[in-house]
């Protein structure tokens, strides 16, 4: 079968790295988080103390620092400079800045850019929030993920108790509210269902099941 890209978008927390790599690794494809790029630039932030709403300041950062990837068996590594920083990327003050960062558009240029460059070997499974919109919009597979609000708040709950980042469910609940509220309701390439995407609800579903949804859609459109 020809490669194709396969473009997951959808709320925080919707599955979508999950079930990206899962899909990534039995297809023998690229994996690509494109959240983990707008997260590592924001960490950069708070340690170079440049201000999240100074957009040529975080430009400066894309310019001069490089931010890249490494799949392992288990996960996907982050790098900032060739120093690994997958953990401290998911931290709270990460998460709870990264959508302030992740608004400006000439940050955006610079992500989409880097992310339409790996989306140009083709094979790849991109997860995002734009990325059947604007980075992959000629992508053969278009997947949006949603779920409620309460099964997402749930299911980063238990993750972050795995990593053992101590958080209270109702204020990630609100956290989880309010980066989609940012995320959807930002001027340049919004959270959004692309046309042509098939949405998937994934409430009540295991991962296993929404793995298998999606396979059933890339079968018929591939
Ligand atoms: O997917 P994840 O929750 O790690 O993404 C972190 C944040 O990065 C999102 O809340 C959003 O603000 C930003 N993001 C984005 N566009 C993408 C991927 C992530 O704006 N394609």
């Amino acid at each position: 079968m020809e490669k194709i890209s396969i473009a997951i978008d959808g709320p925080a927390s919707s599955g979508k790295s999950t079930v990206a790599k899962i899909l990534a690794k039995k297809l023998h494809y690229i994996y690509c988080d494109t959240g983990a790029m707008y997260r590592a630039l924001t960490y950069l932030a708070i340690q170079k103390n440049v201000d999240f709403e100074n957009e040529n300041g975080l430009v400066d950062l894309c310019l001069t620092h490089t931010i890249s990837f490494k799949q392992t068996e288990k996960e996907q590594l982050v790098f900032i400079d060739g120093n690994e920083v997958t953990e401290e990327i998911r931290q709270p003050n990460v998460t709870n800045a990264v959508s302030i960062v992740a608004k400006h558009a000439s940050v955006r240029e610079k992500m989409v850019e880097l992310q339409q460059t790996i989306g140009r070997l083709g094979g790849v499974v991109m997860d995002g929030r734009d990325i059947g919109t604007a980075v992959l919009p000629d992508a053969e597979v278009k997947i949006f993920l949603v779920a409620s609000v309460e099964e997402r708040a749930e299911r980063r709950y238990k993750e972050n108790q795995e990593k053992g980042i101590k958080t209270d469910f109702t204020t990630l609940k609100k956290e989880i509210e309010h980066r989609d509220y940012l995320d959807s309701t930002r001027e340049v390439s919004p959270l959004k269902q692309a046309k042509d995407a098939v949405k998937i609800d994934t409430t009540g579903m295991n991962i296993e099941e929404v793995v298998k949804a999606i396979e059933e859609v890339i079968t018929v459109k591939s």
